[in-house]
C-alpha cells in the first residue's frame, strides 16, 4: 500500500485545502495544539466554511488555551451560539481548564495523555495527536469511513461496519508524516470521495479503488435503514417591549441547550416555562428545527406584554441566541 500512500500525500502536497487552522503540507514549524484541538472539536459537528469564522472569532478573543479556561461560561456559550450541540462548548471548557490548571496550560503530546482530558474523545485524541505532535494514530472521521468502505468495498452496512473500516485505515497508517495523511484523507473525502457524486476521474487513488472497479463507488458505505427523527412540537413566545426589546430567559443549565439564552417555551421536552405575562399574544405562524435526535416546530407567539424576563435589545438577540430562538425571532419581527 506504499503506492497508494504516496499517490495521496503527493495529491495533499498540490491539492490541500487552505484552512486558518492548518500548517502547509510538509511543513516544518511547529503547530499550535490549541488551535488544532479548537478546529477538531469545532469540525465535528459542521463543515470547514462553517467553523473558519467561529475560530477566528474564538482564537482572536482566546489566543491560548489558558486565555479559553480563564474565559466566562457565559462568553464561550455565547460565541458557540450557531456551532450547535452545547455539551460540546462546555466540554471545551472543562478540556481548557484540565489543560490550564493540571498540564499548567500545555497539551498532552500522546494520543493517551490527549484522551485522558476531560471531553476529549478516541477521535480528537487520535486527530490533535497526528496533526500537532506527529503521532502515527488512526484519525476515523465520517469521511474517512466513506473513503475506506469504497476503496475496500465494504458491504457490511454501517454502523455494524466501524470496527472493520477502523482497522483498515489503521492498515495504511505509517510513520511517514501522520498529520499530513490523515488531513489528506479528510480532503479526500470532503473534495473527491463525496458521499453523492465521488469525482473519480480526479481521485489520486482511483488505482487502487475497488469501489470505482465495482462501477458504482456511491453505493459504499452501505446503511443500514434509518429510523425517522421523532417529531415534537411547542410554544415559543416573543415578548417585545415599546423599544424593540425582547424578553429573554436563561435556560437550566441541564439539557438541551442549557445554560443559554432563549426564548421562554413550552411543551416540547426542552425545558418548560409559564407564557411570560397575560398577553394577549398574536399568532405568527411557526418555525421548524432539526436538531440531532429529533425534529421541532414551535408555534411562535408574539405579544407586548412580557413579565419578568431578561430585557435585550433584538439585535443583540439576534447575535447570542441559538439557532431556533433566532428562527422564531426573525418571524415576530416580519
Ligand atoms: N475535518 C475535521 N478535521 C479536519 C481538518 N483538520 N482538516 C479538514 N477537515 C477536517
Amino acid at each position: 500500500m506504499t503506492g497508494l500512500r504516496r499517490a495521496l500525500l503527493d495529491w495533499y502536497d498540490a491539492h490541500a485545502r487552505t484552512l486558518p487552522w492548518r500548517a502547509p503540507p510538509g511543513s516544518t514549524e511547529a503547530i499550535d495544539p490549541y488551535r488544532v484541538w479548537l478546529s477538531e472539536v469545532m469540525l465535528q459537528q459542521t463543515t470547514t466554511v462553517h467553523a473558519a469564522p467561529y475560530f477566528e472569532a474564538f482564537t482572536r478573543r482566546w489566543p491560548t488555551v489558558s486565555d479559553l479556561a480563564a474565559a466566562d461560561d457565559a462568553d464561550v456559550m455565547s460565541a458557540w451560539a450557531g456551532l450547535g450541540y452545547y455539551a460540546r462548548a462546555r466540554n471545551l471548557l472543562a478540556c481548557a481548564r484540565a489543560v490550564a490548571r493540571e498540564h499548567g496550560g500545555v497539551f498532552p503530546d500522546t494520543e493517551e495523555g490527549l484522551r485522558a482530558l476531560p471531553g476529549l474523545g478516541p477521535y480528537t485524541a487520535a486527530a490533535v495527536a497526528a496533526i500537532a505532535f506527529g503521532r502515527a494514530t488512526n484519525v476515523v472521521d465520517g469521511n474517512v469511513e466513506r473513503v475506506m468502505s469504497r476503496l475496500f468495498v465494504v458491504e457490511t452496512p454501517l454502523p455494524a461496519a466501524r470496527p472493520e473500516l477502523r482497522s483498515l485505515a489503521a492498515s495504511l497508517v505509517a510513520d511517514d508524516r501522520p498529520g499530513d495523511w490523515a488531513q489528506a484523507l479528510m480532503d479526500l473525502g470532503a473534495t473527491v470521495c463525496r458521499p453523492r457524486s465521488p469525482d473519480c476521474p480526479r481521485c489520486p487513488v482511483s488505482g487502487w479503488c475497488a469501489g470505482l472497479a465495482s462501477e458504482a463507488p456511491e453505493r459504499f458505505p452501505v446503511k443500514a435503514a434509518k429510523a425517522a427523527k421523532p417529531e415534537r412540537t411547542g410554544v415559543v413566545w416573543v415578548a417585545l417591549d415599546a423599544t424593540g426589546r425582547v424578553g429573554l430567559v436563561r435556560r437550566p443549565d441541564k439539557g438541551l441547550l442549557g445554560g443559554m439564552l432563549g426564548l421562554p417555551t413550552a411543551g416540547w421536552g426542552g425545558g418548560e416555562d409559564a407564557p411570560p405575562g397575560s398577553g394577549p399574544w398574536r399568532d405568527a405562524g411557526s418555525v421548524a428545527h432539526v436538531f440531532t435526535h429529533f425534529s421541532l416546530t414551535l408555534e411562535v407567539q408574539v405579544g407586548r406584554d412580557g413579565g419578568d424576563l431578561i430585557w435585550t435589545e433584538a439585535e443583540a438577540a439576534r447575535a447570542v441566541l441559538p439557532t431556533v430562538f433566532r428562527k422564531a425571532l426573525e418571524r415576530a419581527l416580519v
